[in-house]
């Protein structure tokens, strides 16, 4: 059974990935209101995956006895400058999540809970692919100047992301 402090800070992830997932969501419509339909794709796959990022933390309270308490989730932006700035705001956003599952880790170590240590390494190495992904986006975008000709041909790759269950065949 998990102890108390770590089911109240996973718990807060769960509401964090959420929040994550609503942020994303908001910036694929903002993609879509500019036109952008390949960056809305893109941004919608990104939603999926926070989706089952906050269900894995969902599964993982249930299956170690704990209770899961689902909270109002923050709201989030609506409106952006451009495609440049929501992605320095998506970077912000998931060092600032790297920042919150180093903490979980933190805790998991200090109360000697194995199972959510083990549990978390996923995370902490998905938060680094994440910031690498977002960064090599954004620097591309910086060397287009986040327009013209390369920003359309930008669009068209970024239809092409598909979503894929990070945790297929995971048990
Ligand atoms: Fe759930 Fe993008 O981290």
């Amino acid at each position: 059974m998990i102890k108390n402090k770590m089911e109240i800070a996973l718990n807060e992830q769960i509401n964090a990935e959420f929040h994550s997932a609503y942020l994303y969501l908001s910036m694929s419509a903002y993609f879509q209101s500019i036109g952008m339909a390949g960056f809305a794709n893109w941004m919608r796959v990104q939603y999926q995956e926070e989706l089952a990022h906050s269900t894995r933390f969902f599964d993982y309270v249930n299956g170690r006895g704990g209770r899961v308490k689902l909270a109002p989730i923050q709201e989030v932006q609506v409106d952006y400058t451009g495609v440049v700035d929501v992605y320095e705001e998506t970077l912000k956003h998931e060092q600032l999540v790297t920042g919150l599952i180093n903490r979980l880790m933190d805790i998991a170590i200090q109360e000697s809970d194995h199972a959510t240590k083990s549990f978390l390494q996923w995370f902490i190495d998905e938060q680094v692919e994440e910031e690498a992904n977002v960064e090599q986006i954004l620097n591309n975008l910086k060397l287009i100047k986040g327009e013209g000709q390369g920003l359309l041909m930008m669009d068209r790759e970024m239809k092409a992301r598909v979503f894929v269950d990070p945790f297929a065949g995971i048990a």
